[in-house]
């Protein structure tokens, strides 16, 4: 079965002690973060990875090993990956997200910005049957916020990033999520829109989408984080 775990820990669920399951490249990121809220969601990211992989694996957390090469660059801030899973990592505004599967999974997430200028950049992140959709939104950022983790979900799922946002076609945001244009990417993708939150608290001020590279719709177990 296609099964994907998501799981979600709000930003204020961060403590120093978990600094020390870190390795000297994530300590390095993590210092160079300038905002308290960057610092927060990206510690909160490795330590949801370490935990959650550590505890499948029998492993103290700090002994998980990750890799996180950049495809483009070689540098360590690329899509994180682990033997033996399929993992993505979102975050924003409040939230940091972390999908775990078998098939290859790209999730995002979205703090609506009621203030966002969503015209600028959705002509230069949208195609032009998406962009006409948008035109007719009554809530626009909340429109535009949809695509733009539709999109990426899938960009995330593939390992392409944004470069890829104006090539790929998904449903619009009164539609169920689902692929309309793929291009000449190979094999079947999945979509699906997820809660932000977890089972018993779901934030309407986020928006998030998992991607899935699988020909069967995944079953999807959303959950929050403890620590
Ligand atoms: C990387 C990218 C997909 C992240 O999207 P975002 O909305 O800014 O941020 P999100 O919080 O949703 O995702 C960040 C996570 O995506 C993962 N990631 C990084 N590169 C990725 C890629 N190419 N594909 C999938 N996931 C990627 C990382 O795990 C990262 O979290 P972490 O470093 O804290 O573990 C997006 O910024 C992008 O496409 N950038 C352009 C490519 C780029 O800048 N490459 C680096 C320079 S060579
Ligand atoms: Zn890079």
């Amino acid at each position: 079965m296609n099964e994907v775990e998501v799981w979600w820990a709000r930003v204020d669920q961060a403590r120093p002690e978990f600094l020390a399951d870190l390795n000297s490249v994530e300590r390095e990121r993590y210092a160079r973060y300038l905002r308290d809220a960057d610092k927060a969601r990206f510690l909160l990211g490795v330590t949801m990875v370490r935990r959650l992989l550590g505890a499948r694996m029998s492993l103290p957390p700090a002994n998980v090993v990750l890799d996180r090469t950049c495809r483009d660059c070689g540098k360590p801030h690329g899509k994180v990956r682990a033997e033996g899973v399929e993992l993505s990592v979102t975050h924003s505004g409040e939230w940091v997200g972390l999908a775990i599967g078998t098939a290859p999974v790209g999730l995002d997430v979205e703090r609506i910005d009621a203030a966002q200028d969503v015209d600028g950049v959705a002509r230069m992140s949208l195609a032009p049957d998406e962009l006409a959709e948008l035109a007719r939104a009554h809530d626009k950022p909340r429109a535009f916020a949809t695509y733009w983790t539709r999109k990426e979900a899938l960009l995330k799922a593939t390992g392409e990033g944004i470069a890829g946002l104006q090539s790929v076609v998904v449903s619009g945001p009164d539609r169920v999520a689902a692929v309309v244009r793929w291009d000449d990417r190979v094999g079947p993708a999945q979509l699906v829109d997820v809660a932000v939150g977890g089972p018993t608290e779901v934030d309407a001020g986020h928006l998030a989408a998992l991607a899935v590279l699988s020909a069967e719709p995944p079953v999807v177990r959303v959950d929050q984080f403890r620590v």
